[in-house]
């Protein structure tokens, strides 16, 4: 995965700030969106920010196994 990508171009929000939101204790849409702004204007990016917390937020409850 690019983590440099902008999954967010209101915010300019990358992947890496999604991971990074979600490593911080973001566990959900909302608290990344809290965390980051991301997909807090016009909500184009909703899905693929959503796809990416689920993503991160599953990675992290394997790393903590
Ligand atoms: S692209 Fe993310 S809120 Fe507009």
């Amino acid at each position: 995965m690019n983590l440099d990508k902008v999954v967010c171009n209101c915010m300019n929000v990358t992947s890496g700030q999604i991971k990074e939101a979600v490593e911080n204790g973001a566990g959900t849409l909302e608290e990344v969106q809290q965390a980051t702004g991301a997909s807090t204007v016009c909500g184009a990016c909703l899905d693929d920010v959503e796809r990416l917390v689920n993503y991160f937020v599953a990675q992290r409850g394997k790393a903590g196994q």
